[in-house]
């Protein structure tokens, strides 16, 4: 199969996407590691949550989510969401002749720094269901209790707007309840939107608990593959930053701040 080509100029964007505005995280760590980068981010909160999906669902979303950024020339395409990678990254990288940065639960800090030899992970159900996090959780869990806790309903609030409430206050409590009880030491974020309830988190858990997600660890591996591929934007102008949703653009505002401009798009 002929793969679908990309532009490889270093001035071309990096392409971000997400089921909905939780992969912002993602975007802000690739934004402070690489400030001289283009980037374009697509919010489908239009299709959000992808984790109760059938897989062939999740794959359609992704390619449509990709062929967007391909049209709009991107060097790069980071899948900045757990599912989307657990489930369709192996799909789109022999599809698309493109470099696809991809983020799956931090497991393995995780399962090398614990003292109590539990460790917590929340994810959504399709990441836990996956191969790719089965395959990681039996190479690093040797030795270790694995609690997995299926975030259902996280995501939904947060695409509702809804991050602080009493709703996701009450949903968390009960997620992490038996982690408490079991004495985790570190919990693992398993899905792009979890950084943003790192706060609310804190407040649940006693404060040995170490929190982990993968963001820095991505925005890391974007700049080695543009460096490997010497894409690295060396110009010093000021980036575009381009942010498109097909759901609420208040919502991504507030997450991502008010000085950059949210737009809408059909897609
Ligand atoms: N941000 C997505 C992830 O990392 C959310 C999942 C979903 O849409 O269910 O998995």
């Amino acid at each position: 199969m002929q793969k679908i080509k990309s532009q490889s100029s270093s001035n071309n964007a990096i392409g971000v996407f997400d089921s909905g505005v939780g992969g912002t995280s993602i975007w802000k760590e690739i934004h402070s590691l690489l400030p001289n980068e283009n980037s374009i981010y697509l919010a489908d909160s239009k299709n959000a949550p992808y984790g109760i999906k059938s897989k062939a669902d999740i794959i359609a979303l992704c390619e449509k989510n990709v062929e967007l950024l391909l049209q709009d020339q991107c060097k790069i395409i980071i899948v900045a969401c757990n599912t989307a990678t657990t489930i369709a990254i192996k799909h789109l990288r022999t599809k698309y002749a493109i470099p696809f940065i991809g983020i799956e639960p931090a497991i393995k800090p995780a399962s090398l720094k614990t003292k109590t030899k539990n460790i917590g992970i929340l994810a959504t159900k399709g990441t836990l269901a996956s191969e790719l996090f089965q395959e990681t959780t039996s190479i690093y869990s040797q030795g270790i209790e694995v609690l997995e806790q299926d975030g259902t309903g996280i995501v939904e609030l947060i695409e509702n707007g809804k991050l602080y409430s009493i709703e996701m206050k009450i949903l968390l409590q009960e997620y992490l309840n038996p982690m408490i009880e079991a004495k985790i030491d570190h919990l693992v974020l398993g899905c792009s939107h979890y950084p943003y309830l790192i706060p609310i988190l804190k407040e649940i858990l006693p404060k040995e608990v170490k929190i982990i997600d993968s963001g820095r660890a991505v925005a890391r591996q974007t700049k080695t593959v543009l460096e490997a591929g010497k894409l690295l934007n060396r110009s010093t102008k000021l980036p575009k930053l381009h942010f498109y949703t097909n759901g609420s653009k208040p919502l991504l505002e507030s997450l991502i701040g008010s000085k950059f401009r949210v737009e809408n798009k059909f897609f």
